[in-house]
């Protein structure tokens, strides 16, 4: 009989991963890997299996695979995450939006398409609902439930938490007057078809989820949600995700701080801002090597540039990363290299480059460091990630 659990070959984990790929157009990176191989060993410990035999059943069990697909999404998020993008919605988008669904396209643990339910309340949209979806049903169980743990209500305001939550033991509950207002349903955006409640929706929020996906799976989810908005519908990315450039089905629309994507435009791509001509890159004073010449630093921002347009974040803060060196000084690379670290999720390594960045806009206020944005506004957005606010209203 063979053991239990195990570490998984490395052509095991390909094999998951092109499994995954095609069933939840998760993409194959790096990071992607390291947690499969904890996740493969995990999944075949909880199944009592080796792991060969355990990843050899994938396939054909669909419940196996789906328990995998639980374990291997990401679940992070919080309520009012990324407030600025909510004040918007109640205050720019609510007062003209006609009756209808508004869609939280990957809702992981729930607290997005609560805290849409919290301001729908608030404006007194009786007329509109949220739909919640996930592929994860994990997730979606916990997010139909509705009941957190203290430490998971950050981003509430202690107001909203006292009207929307009631205690229960250690725990909060959801009040029983925001559930009407939600409908949970397994989704998976890689599916060729859209949720049957969509096809009223007026605006969407599919937030940090596609970075997880392939470059190809990403052009076909847009495509599909722009196909599911009703027209001039509205689409929220994740905060770092809105410096992408979508396809000519969305138009980009910049309402205060945030860019924010319309359906129905026909627009050509809207180009994600691209970093500003850096100086004259410091060439080495040693005699360059002939085989390899130096990179330069403007060929290390276009590389970056051109990961970030295709979605490949992690090659993008390499890029970023490589330029960053060569250029300490420079404001703008380090804005970006901080907004690519933050958008791969290491909020952590992002923070002393917004702080370079900032430092940078500090001894020279006048200075342009971001296309389209004034320096205040950089200024603002740079000290909202550093220290982002702790209540959500
Ligand atoms: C990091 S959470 C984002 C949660 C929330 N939107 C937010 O921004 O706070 C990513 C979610 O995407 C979900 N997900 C990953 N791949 C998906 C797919 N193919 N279809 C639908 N949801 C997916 C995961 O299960 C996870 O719950």
């Amino acid at each position: 009989m063979s053991a239990v659990g195990g570490i998984a070959r490395d052509e095991t984990v390909a094999t998951v991963a092109t499994l995954l790929c095609d069933r939840a157009g998760l993409r194959g990176d790096r990071a992607l890997h390291s947690r499969l191989v904890r996740c493969i060993a995990a999944a075949a410990e909880a199944a009592g299996r080796d792991v060969e035999d355990y990843v050899a059943s994938l396939p054909g069990d669909a419940g196996a695979l789906q328990q995998l697909v639980d374990r291997v999404t990401v679940q992070e998020s919080s309520f009012f995450r990324d407030a600025a993008q909510f004040d918007i919605l109640a205050e720019e988008v609510l007062p003209s939006l006609e009756a209808g669904v508004i869609w939280s396209a990957a809702c992981a643990n729930g607290q997005e398409p609560w805290t849409l339910a919290m301001v729908l309340d608030e404006q007194g949209r009786t007329d509109c609902s949220v739909l919640a979806t996930d592929i994860s049903v994990a997730a979606l169980a916990r997010a139909a439930e509705g009941r957190y743990a203290e430490r998971e209500l950050r981003g509430l305001s202690p107001q909203r938490r006292d009207r929307y939550f009631r205690k229960s033991g250690t725990h909060y509950e959801i009040d029983p007057s925001l559930r009407r207002l939600v409908t949970f349903g397994r989704h998976n955006l890689v599916a060729r078809d859209l949720p049957l409640e969509a096809s009223r929706c007026r605006v969407v929020f599919c937030r940090n989820v596609l970075i997880y996906l392939t470059d190809e799976e990403i052009i076909r989810v847009l495509d599909r949600l722009a196909q599911a908005l009703m027209p001039a519908g509205l689409l929220f990315l994740g905060y770092s995700e809105s410096l992408w450039r979508l396809p000519s089905r969305f138009s980009l629309r910049r309402i205060r701080d945030t860019f924010v994507y319309e359906a129905g435009g026909s627009a050509p791509p809207v180009a994600a801002p691209r970093p500003a001509s850096p100086p004259a890159p410091a060439i080495p004073s040693r005699a360059p090597d002939r085989a390899a010449p130096p990179v330069t630093s403007e060929r290390l921002l276009e590389e970056a540039g051109t990961a970030l347009v295709e979605g490949d974040l992690a090659a993008a803060v390499v890029a970023f990363r490589k330029a960053a060196y060569q250029h300490p000084e420079d404001a703008t690379i380090a804005l970006h290299l901080a907004f690519a670290l933050d958008a791969v999720g290491d909020g952590a390594a992002a923070k002393p480059w917004f702080r370079r960045a900032l430092e940078g806009i500090e001894a020279d206020p006048a200075a342009h460091v971001l296309d389209g944005w004034s320096p205040a506004e950089v200024r603002r957005l740079v000290q909202r990630k550093l220290s982002p606010p702790a209540g959500g209203s």
